[in-house]
């Protein structure tokens, strides 16, 4: 989400009372718990030194949040008021209807927890209603919503668990269509041009309408609407390496779209900062947003399933309506969320379980999974981001890249940026070994081989037995790498008592209202800051060096996203969003979508 102040290079004057905050709480600190401050004040060392960047990360963000929460709106006036000042246009008709629904089941309103709809909707301004309708009608996967009732034409199971979510909410929604994508992975992506382009209509169009001219209700639609309109040729190809595709949504001057195409053929990928500065700070995550925003990292090409060998593919350049469960960030699909999340299968959330109490788990990290990211292959496993992440939580290969036995297939030793005490002692690999339990369950060989082995990954790579989600919990820290597409078991990880540390290049529907530091441990794509993080979190003792674990900080986070998730990322959360972004998108497919809208607050 991108609530969080960037504290990466705060002006001057922010700093300055970061470092106040940092030092009010040492004082404070020391005086409850510690030596006479005289005795204090002589043995400290300089604050700059002695405050990690992940309690400035963390100070940053906590203070970023608790400006966020102080928006929240308790009444529908407030809450028509944010909209217009947040939107800059009336709320879309049935706002009242919407409103109570979300009070009725006690949700968290502040209006930038809906911000992803509107970053998915706003270039559908670009586009004449009449097209918008007739494309969403014309394809083969759609949820029809007519009189009030939602159909759909299939029974693909995704599209089953959409229809009962859907259904859910019928009663308050208008005539609509919604095109879906039951794939994995997402579809389209029309050029940062087009897109550009469809956002300066949007802009232009922007506008709160006099009062007198609203229309306050929407269109009724015939079963197959616009057919007289033509649908224009949306060209499904199945172009690889889907990194050419993702890119299209770059901007022209991106170092993305400027980068030569890598081509992996068995070598290491290079692993390094260098693309990282404008999403970290000291090395960490300071901007979890732009972390998975790869029109600034060339690099990550070559760093990722997705873009490496995607599973399928099946893409289109032209800016057209399609719901889905996730996408990348240059991809055009207007967010629901994901089928599972809504489900709640078991192997994505526990079976209701959310573990032990903090104090009585391993301190220690899990990770159990299938080698997906997309089709590994002998000659490009080695940028796929699981085996990525699998071979630098074993403590044996760090050990071996340590002493020069094992050169790092996949991975690279961290840069002395992070100034990690294990690796200055030449124990980085010893140490991973006490706290690291990350194995595969199955190596997804391509060709498939017998019981889950394989020819060219199987000497790097032992399969584990796999270990039921409940299990995990048993552990304090879990890290949620992507497969084929986002990670599904994110939700299940925020609602444990667990703490989740989460990369991704995937976004999702919730990410507006999740706070990277407050509910989660966010990760760059490479991973080299993952021992950083966990040398702050665990800490570290030595021969010479020692450095303080921050087990409260764990558990103060890993407690706060489960509440947090408690009463944001509920069932009826998702139903409460998906209305609001459905009645948004009938205002879009309206001929009259620019007076329609909700005025009544302004009518008493
Ligand atoms: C993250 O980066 C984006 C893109 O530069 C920016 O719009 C956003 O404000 C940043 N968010 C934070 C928390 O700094
Ligand atoms: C809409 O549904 C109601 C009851 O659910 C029914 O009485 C009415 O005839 C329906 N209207 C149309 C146009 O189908
Ligand atoms: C959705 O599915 C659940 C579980 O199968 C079922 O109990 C519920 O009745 C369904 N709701 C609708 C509106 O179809
Ligand atoms: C469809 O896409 C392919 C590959 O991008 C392109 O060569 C072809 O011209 C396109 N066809 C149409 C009708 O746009
Ligand atoms: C697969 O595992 C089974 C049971 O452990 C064993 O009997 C069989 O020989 C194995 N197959 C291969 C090809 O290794
Ligand atoms: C850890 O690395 C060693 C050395 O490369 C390898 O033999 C072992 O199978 C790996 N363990 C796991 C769980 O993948």
């Amino acid at each position: 989400m991108s609530l969080a102040r960037s504290p990466c290079r705060p002006p001057g004057l922010t700093r300055a009372v970061l470092f106040a905050v940092v030092l009010v709480g040492l004082l404070c600190y020391y005086r409850s718990s510690g030596p006479p401050n005289a005795v204090f004040f002589q043995q400290a060392r300089p604050l700059t030194t002695s405050s990690h960047p992940i309690d400035e990360l963390i100070a940053g963000a906590e203070s970023s949040f608790r400006e966020v929460l102080k928006k929240e709106s308790h009444d529908l006036e407030t809450a028509a008021a944010q909209y217009r000042e947040r939107r800059g246009r009336h709320p879309p008709p049935g706002f009242d209807v919407w409103f109570k629904f979300a009070q009725e089941k006690n949700a968290v309103m502040v209006e930038d927890f809906f911000d992803q709809i509107y970053h998915d909707l706003g270039p559908f301004w670009g586009l004449p209603p009449g097209v918008i309708r007739r494309e969403a009608d014309n394809f083969d996967m759609t949820i029809k919503v007519r009189n009030q009732t939602a159909t759909a034409g299939s029974d693909w199971f995704w599209t089953k668990i959409w229809l009962n979510m859907t259904s859910t909410i019928e009663h308050m929604l208008p005539d609509m269509d919604l095109p879906l994508n039951a794939m994995d992975e997402p579809r389209i992506v029309a050029p940062w041009e087009e897109v550009n382009r469809l956002m300066d209509i949007e802009r232009a169009a922007r506008k709160i309408t006099p009062t007198e001219e609203v229309v306050t209700h929407f269109q009724t639609l015939p079963e197959h609407p616009d057919v007289d309109v033509q649908s224009r040729n949306r060209n499904f190809t199945q172009t690889r390496p889907f990194w050419q595709v993702a890119i299209r949504g770059c901007p022209p001057d991106s170092l993305a779209r400027k980068a030569a195409q890598l081509e992996l053929h068995g070598q290491t990928p290079a692993i390094s900062l260098t693309h990282t500065t404008p999403h970290t700070y000291k090395g960490y995550i300071s901007n979890f947003t732009l972390s998975g925003d790869f029109c600034h990292q060339p690099d990550l090409q070559a760093l990722h399933g997705m873009m490496i060998s995607p599973l399928s593919v099946s893409e289109s350049q032209v800016f057209s309506p399609m719901f889905g469960g996730s996408k990348l960030p240059t991809n055009n699909e207007i967010l629901l969320p994901a089928p599972m999340y809504w489900n709640e299968e078991e192997r994505f959330t526990g079976g209701g379980a959310t573990g032990s109490p903090w104090t009585e788990k391993l301190n220690k990290v899990i990770w159990r999974g299938v080698a997906t990211g997309g089709t590994n292959t002998a000659d490009n496993w080695r940028g796929f981001q699981r085996h990525r992440f699998v071979a630098m939580a074993n403590g044996t290969k760090v050990s071996n890249a340590e002493s020069w036995t094992e050169v790092p297939e996949n991975w690279a030793m961290p840069t002395t940026q992070y100034n990690l005490a294990a690796q200055e002692e030449g124990q980085l690999g010893e140490w991973t070994k006490e706290w690291a339990d990350a194995g595969f369950v199955d190596l997804m060989c391509k060709p498939i081989e017998a019981n889950a082995t394989c020819s060219y990954t199987g000497s790097h790579f032992e399969i584990q037995k796999g270990l039921p989600m409940a299990k995990q919990f048993d552990f304090k820290y879990l890290p949620d790498i992507d497969g084929n597409s986002f990670s599904g078991r994110y939700r299940g990880f925020l609602m444990s008592t667990s703490l989740p540390i989460k990369a991704t290049i995937f976004r999702e529907w919730h990410d507006s209202r999740l706070m990277p530091w407050i509910h989660f441990v966010p990760m760059d794509n490479r991973f080299m800051d993952f021992y950083g993080i966990m040398e702050y979190f665990l800490g570290y003792t030595g021969k010479d060096k020692n450095v303080p674990a921050h087990d409260e900080q764990a558990q103060k986070i890993a407690s706060a996203g489960q509440e947090w998730a408690n009463k944001v990322l509920r069932k009826d959360d998702m139903q409460i969003y998906v209305l609001r972004l459905l009645l948004e998108y009938a205002r879009l497919s309206d001929d009259q979508r620019e007076k329609l809208g909700f005025v009544d607050d302004l009518l008493r």
